[in-house]
């Protein structure tokens, strides 16, 4: 997978399919499965660090995940999250921490926000970056939006939405997360670009859609988002698992006796 073939799946209509991921392990399980792209998403600091939100993470954590995930995504675009505060002082700043990120294996950063950021997004694509912009709910805003709200719902949100995504759009951005817009939002901005929008919590609409891997796979027993669709409930087969262990070793039912070491003449 790479960089234009996003635009070129648009233009052909066929939807996208994005999934995070933070190790070897399940990069290349969800790889194999044929996702377009890997996010190695800064909700890393929620669903592997254990925080609250995704602030915490640094670029340093998020090196060492995107070395793992790009070792195990053979074929998906591996997309590296730019974590707060690495690309929002300055542009020198964000190029400098969006190349560590290339150079540990990512083919692409994501980073939240339109205007204020969109000097950094057009001299990293300059450069020869590629970018993911997120607009619509941004994680990294928390504090100031004052929680994790629906966004662009009223009209004139959705006006702003629209601008904000075509300016994103025109810096260099090859795709553009929408996070928890409404249906006629994400409907109007993936209309109005050329490049693909990705969703999460925005509807059907989208050119794509993207999940954090442990919502999707029942593997994280923190807040699920209601959109979330859960594939699986691994973290019910990670218990029974675990309890058989326990009682094998507990009743000597494990380890069993080798068969060679049982035939071996005194
Ligand atoms: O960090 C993340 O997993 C993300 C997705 C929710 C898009 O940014």
């Amino acid at each position: 997978m790479t960089v234009p073939k996003f635009a070129a799946m648009k233009a052909a209509g066929q939807k996208i399919t994005v999934v995070t991921a933070y190790d070897f392990a399940f990069a290349q399980l969800v790889d194999q499965a044929g996702v377009e792209a890997v996010l190695v998403g800064d909700s890393m600091s929620m669903v592997v660090q254990g925080h609250e939100n995704t602030l915490p993470v640094t670029l340093d954590d998020m090196l060492h995940h995107t070395r793992a995930v790009a070792r195990g995504a053979a074929r998906a675009l591996v997309v590296a999250d730019m974590p707060f505060m690495t690309y929002q002082v300055s542009v020198e700043e964000a190029v400098r921490n969006a190349g560590r990120l290339l150079q540990a294996g990512a083919a692409a950063v994501k980073v939240e926000g339109g205007p204020p950021i969109l000097g950094a997004v057009r001299r990293m694509v300059e450069l020869g970056i590629p970018v993911m912009g997120h607009l619509g709910l941004q994680p990294q805003s928390l504090h100031q939006v004052g929680g994790y709200r629906r966004q662009a719902v009223q009209r004139e949100d959705i006006e702003a939405l629209v601008e904000e995504a075509r300016a994103v759009e025109r810096a260099g951005a090859f795709a553009v997360v929408l996070e928890a817009v409404g249906g006629e939002a994400a409907r109007s901005v993936t209309a109005a670009l050329s490049v693909p929008t990705i969703g999460i919590g925005s509807g059907p609409d989208c050119d794509g859609q993207v999940l954090v891997s442990h919502d999707m796979l029942g593997l994280f027993d923190g807040r699920i988002p209601s959109f979330v669709k859960q594939y699986a409930r691994l973290a019910d087969e990670v218990d029974r698992a675990a309890r058989e262990y326990i009682s094998d070793v507990q009743s000597g039912r494990y380890p069993e006796v080798p068969r060679a070491l049982e035939s071996r003449p005194r």
